[in-house]
């Protein structure tokens, strides 16, 4: 600084600058499992073996043809620019073959299909397409937290409702229209649901465009675990219910049943107003997928359908080793249909005596066990564990070994076979 300077410009350039972020980011609350993953990751430091069941990150890979494509294609120069930012058509066309061939849904790729990087990304930008200061939008509750903070970060409000028993939730949806002013706009909905698994049948989604069209509410289904599913269930398509596309959008991922959640591959489908609003503002924020990953994405849905189905499968197993072993440490649970998630209800004497949260704490400090305390989804998850089915089948037992003797509760002999309990995974896979 110059000697020549007067004093009030060098205390001005003194003082510490101060960083305003806007209203918005005071709308997200303290991030909930920071901390279990600090003391996940201190852990695994200090070499303990910890078995993490905490979030939904499949552990396989894809199919080898796909990563193949992608190589190939990531070797072709004309595949390195940006690409279209509502993805190419073939993709597009490919997601639409998809929805005609397992759902019976007619979509016009072009105006009623876009392409996300991954659908928590397209989810976002769709709340901001449609969401704004004073809009109210209706939750599941418990809920996945981007169904809320997607909506706050749109500047519109969100009200949860109990998604537990699905008749009672359609009525919940009618009584909140009828009363509310001005009236929710947008309704959320996510079956197989994440974090309860809650699951509907196809008449599920009639209900809901008929309440659509009586109170003029927009619909987003995420629909995340569609390929996901046990025992010879298929979750069913909102888009396949008659008028869906007059009323809504639904979001797909490759991320679950495809093993692909590090590429971020999802597709937004439905009405096209919704679709081309989704397009727009994509359309300001990102350039596209690299094609790379668009043309390996067309081969793994065109091709991988067995592998999605043995995928499917193999979460079942996981499903039925984990349900079993906590029955028999005498925890009450009811298997999931669908999802890659067991949620469980933490037993007495715990649930009288601690809150999810430390309990989840207890599991990793105590028996080396990772996974995400309910009230991470919001109040109503209060009381409950999310646990993912992303470890191997002697992994989910050893897990349950370290739970039961944490909690001082020993294994009782099954008085029923498991179902469908098949040989253990390979040892290439553990
Ligand atoms: C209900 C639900 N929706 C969306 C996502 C995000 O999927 P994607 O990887 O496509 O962004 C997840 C991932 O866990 C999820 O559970």
């Amino acid at each position: 600084m110059s000697p020549q300077q007067p004093r009030a410009e060098q205390s001005e350039s003194d003082r510490p600058f101060k960083i305003v972020l806007a209203d918005r980011m005071y709308r997200l609350p303290p991030y909930l499992f920071g901390k279990i993953n600090a003391i996940l990751y201190q852990k695994r430091r200090a070499g303990d073996d910890m078995i993490d069941l905490g979030m939904g990150n499949p552990s396989e890979p894809p199919q080898d043809a796909v990563i193949e494509k992608l190589v190939e294609a990531a070797r072709d120069p004309r595949n390195h620019g940006y690409s279209q930012s509502l993805g190419i058509m073939n993709l597009r066309r490919e997601v639409a073959g998809k929805y005609f061939r397992k759902f019976g849904v007619r979509l016009d790729p072009e105006k009623e299909v876009v392409v996300c990087l991954g659908s928590k990304e397209g989810f976002s930008h769709m709340c901001l397409a449609l969401m704004g200061p004073g809009d109210t939008a209706i939750v599941p509750a418990p809920y996945f937290p981007v169904h809320v903070y997607g909506v706050a970060l749109a500047s519109g409000n969100a009200i949860s409702l109990e998604v537990a028993h699905s008749e009672q939730f359609l009525s919940n949806i009618a009584l909140t229209c009828e009363r509310m002013h001005p009236r929710p706009k947008l309704l959320i909905l996510n079956y197989p649901h994440n974090p309860s698994t809650v699951t509907v049948e196809p008449e599920f989604f009639v209900e809901v465009v008929k309440l659509a069209k009586k109170y003029g509410l927009m619909v987003i289904s995420d629909f995340a675990y569609a390929d996901v599913a046990f025992d010879g269930y298929q979750p069913p398509s909102f888009l396949a219910a008659p008028g869906a596309c007059d009323v809504g959008v639904e979001f797909t991922t490759m991320s679950k049943g495809y093993n692909m959640a590090g590429w971020r591959v999802g597709f937004c489908a439905g009405n096209a107003e919704m679709v081309k609003a989704l397009g727009t503002i994509k359309a300001y924020y990102d350039y596209g997928m690299f094609q790379a990953i668009q043309i390996a994405a067309i081969v793994a849905l065109r091709g991988a359908e067995a592998a999605v189905e043995d995928q499917a499968q193999l979460y079942q197993r996981r499903r039925n080793v984990l349900v079993d072993g906590l029955r028999r440490i005498g925890w009450d649970i009811t298997p999931p249909r669908a999802g890659m998630f067991v949620w469980a209800k933490i037993p007495e004497p715990w649930a009288s005596q601690m809150s999810t949260m430390d309990f989840s704490m207890k599991l990793l400090e105590e028996a080396d066990v990772a996974a995400s305390p309910g009230s991470g989804f919001g109040p109503a998850g209060e009381g409950y564990l999310r646990m993912a089915l992303v470890e191997n089948e002697n992994r989910l037992r050893q897990a349950v070994r370290q739970i039961g003797r944490c909690l001082g509760q020993s294994e009782a002999k099954p008085s029923v076979a498991a179902p469908d309990v098949v040989a253990a995974e390979s040892p290439a896979q553990t």
